[in-house]
């Protein structure tokens, strides 16, 4: 995609699932990849593996916990000195949590909301001051079909991705007759470690979603490619996969208090 030639990408949550995706899919187009996250073993690990296909690419690893602030001003800081200037942020990074609202752990929904909301808003607000001295540039947040809908049992997750696809919709308008497309991607369930670390100690496994709505999964590479194509035909919002960007569009005009009813039977049976 001629979109990406040539660009400075900044990748969060690349150490595995999409993220690692996003960067193998952008490695053959960009100049240089900026790849994020806590662990390092794995980011160098995708950095080694995509140096070795793509020799004439630079690819960075920052290690960050990006629910601290201080870490996050710190990558700014050093994006800065090492004069990287980002023109595609892809806030990637995030958690989610399945079970009672009652019986969370505070902790838990605390770096949710810490991720999923503060790192990604602060992370584009530090960089986008940037983007819009040198011009063109895009930014890609990674939010969920969670977000259109007010999911029981992944009630803080849903509001988060409610946040993000809002964000990124009044950014969009904000931004686009200043040079930068902002896009937010809302993927339904894709296969990646994110169910594992959604479910609870000791309960179920909560990708069975996969197995309710066989239909709507899609693959990360899919999820992936969706995505960069909204980008470059500057989509404000993209669902991957047909079947599920159709179910949504109707589920979106149906009156609320049906969806009401609809998730409220849903629920019951959890
Ligand atoms: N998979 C799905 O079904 C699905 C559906 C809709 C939306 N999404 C969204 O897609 C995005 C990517 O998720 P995924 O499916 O690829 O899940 P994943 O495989 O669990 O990836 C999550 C990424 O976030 C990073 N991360 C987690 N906590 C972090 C922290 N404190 N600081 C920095 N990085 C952190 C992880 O890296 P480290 O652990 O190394 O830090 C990892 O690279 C998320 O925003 C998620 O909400 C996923």
């Amino acid at each position: 995609m001629k979109f990406f030639e040539g660009c400075t990408a900044l990748i969060t949550g690349a150490s595995s699932g999409l993220g690692a995706e996003f960067a193998r899919q952008l490695a053959p187009l960009a100049s240089r990849l900026v790849l994020v996250a806590r662990r390092k073993d794995l980011l160098e690990e995708l950095a080694s593996t995509l140096r070795s296909i793509h020799p004439q690419l630079d690819i960075r690893v920052f290690e960050a916990d990006l629910t601290r602030s201080d870490r996050r001003q710190a990558l700014a800081d050093w994006l800065a000195n090492e004069k990287l200037d980002i023109n595609f942020l892809i806030n990637n990074a995030g958690l989610g949590d399945h079970g009672h609202f009652e019986s969370s752990d505070w902790t838990r929904v605390q770096e949710m909301i810490d991720l999923n909301i503060t790192a990604l808003t602060h992370l584009t607000h530090l960089l986008v001051g940037g983007m819009l001295v040198r011009g063109r540039a895009a930014i890609l947040n990674v939010s969920s079909v969670a977000g259109f809908f007010p999911l029981p049992n992944m009630a803080v997750y849903s509001a988060t991705k409610a946040y993000v696809t809002s964000l990124s919709e009044a950014l969009a308008i904000e931004l686009r007759p200043r040079g930068i497309t902002v896009t937010a991607l809302c993927p339904g369930p894709v296969p990646t470690e994110f169910f594992d670390i959604a479910t609870r100690p000791g309960e179920e496994d909560s990708s069975s979603h996969f197995e309710t709505f066989p239909a709507f999964v899609v693959s990360a590479a899919e999820a992936v490619r969706d995505g960069l194509r909204a980008v470059a035909n500057d989509r404000a919002r993209i669902i991957p996969g047909p079947l599920l960007a159709a179910a949504v569009t109707m589920a979106l005009v149906i009156p609320f208090c049906i969806v009401r009813r609809i998730l409220t039977a849903k629920a019951a049976s959890f």
